[in-house]
């Protein structure tokens, strides 16, 4: 039977979330542990393009979907581009081992493994660029209006220096990695959408800008810094900025007292410094360690609460600028 399968990594923010959204400078990395997968087979059994995702319960035909599901939306999208008029029976089974609404990313990369799986089962696959816009426009679905890091990390499995301009563009660089670097990532397992947490900052920041454009530049300048420390391989260096950027994260009130609780556990286990990662109010923390630590940091997330923990890696690269 004709099949294509195609799947997409994780993300994690390192540094900057929320202030992004106000012009500072935020880094992410692709979480290679996590992936997305997505398998569009040929359909003999007479339905037409049938959706199955065991995780979230989902099995229905295509025209069943709202036209604003992001899969029927991602379907469509690639008919509409490709100008494929009618799809052959098919179905498209999406899986995936990254946590929904935890800002690890989940949307863009099943957005991402579809929109590389389905042209290529239709003979045209699209190009990497192409990907990376057309899974954009889908996180425009998702959350509204998202920055666009992650669909660009997503995609290239490379980090990022990320900022967000309306005006002239954003600004996404590679970001070299001049020492490769492990952080564990803590599930609290509360979900947090990501547009309820930016509307929460949106409204805070409305009532007292002059406090909150303070917080968001000493944000940005945390990430400028980790900017800097990251390409040079200074690694002991970014302990101290996930600590003070969470405290700057702290005090824009997207905490809450099991990321809190997190954060204090994985600093007792010995790392070098954590955060949360993401949106906020739930979701995931990440804390940077020593890679022999790493299992023992795991651990005491575990023991203090976490959902779950995963030990990633910031591989050594040097993109091409
Ligand atoms: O989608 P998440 O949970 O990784 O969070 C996104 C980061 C924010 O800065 C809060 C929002 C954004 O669009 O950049």
């Amino acid at each position: 039977m004709h099949s294509i399968s195609a799947a997409a990594p994780g993300k994690m923010i390192l540094f900057g979330e929320h202030a992004v959204v106000y012009g500072r400078p935020a880094i992410a990395a692709p979480v290679l542990q996590l992936e997305a997968r997505v398998s569009v087979s040929a359909n003999h059994a007479g339905r037409a393009t049938r959706i199955l995702a065991p995780d979230i319960g989902l099995d229905a035909e295509l025209n069943e979907l709202d036209e604003q599901h992001p899969l029927a939306a991602a379907i469509r999208l690639v008919c509409a581009v490709l100008e494929v008029m009618r799809l052959p029976p098919c179905t498209v089974k999406i899986s995936s081992s990254i946590p929904v609404a935890s800002g690890l990313g989940s949307g863009a990369a099943v957005s991402v493994a579809l929109l590389r799986a389905l042209p290529a089962f239709l003979g045209h696959p699209l190009p990497e660029s192409e990907v990376c816009k057309l899974a954009y426009e889908i996180e425009k679905i998702h959350h509204g209006t998202p920055s666009g890091i992650d669909n660009t990390v997503i995609t290239y499995a490379r980090p990022v220096y990320f900022i967000k301009n309306e005006k002239r563009g954003n600004s996404i660089e590679p970001l070299a990695v001049g020492r490769s670097f492990t952080i564990v990532i803590g599930d609290t397992g509360i979900a947090s959408p990501t547009a309820l947490a930016v509307g929460e900052v949106r409204k805070a920041w409305q009532t007292d800008p002059t406090h909150f454009e303070a917080l968001f530049d000493s944000a940005g300048a945390i990430a400028q810094s980790a900017r800097h420390a990251i390409e040079n391989g200074a690694i002991e260096l970014l302990g101290p900025l996930m600590d003070a950027n969470h405290g700057a994260l702290r005090k824009m009130g997207v905490a809450c007292n099991e990321l809190d609780l997190l954060v204090s556990a994985a600093r007792r286990a010995g790392a070098w410094g954590a955060k949360l990662s993401g949106a906020g109010r739930g979701g995931n923390m990440i804390a940077l360690c020593a890679a022999e630590e790493a299992e023992g940091i795991a651990q005491a997330l575990r023991s203090a609460g976490a959902a779950r923990a995963i030990i990633t890696t910031v591989q050594e690269n040097r993109p091409e600028r």
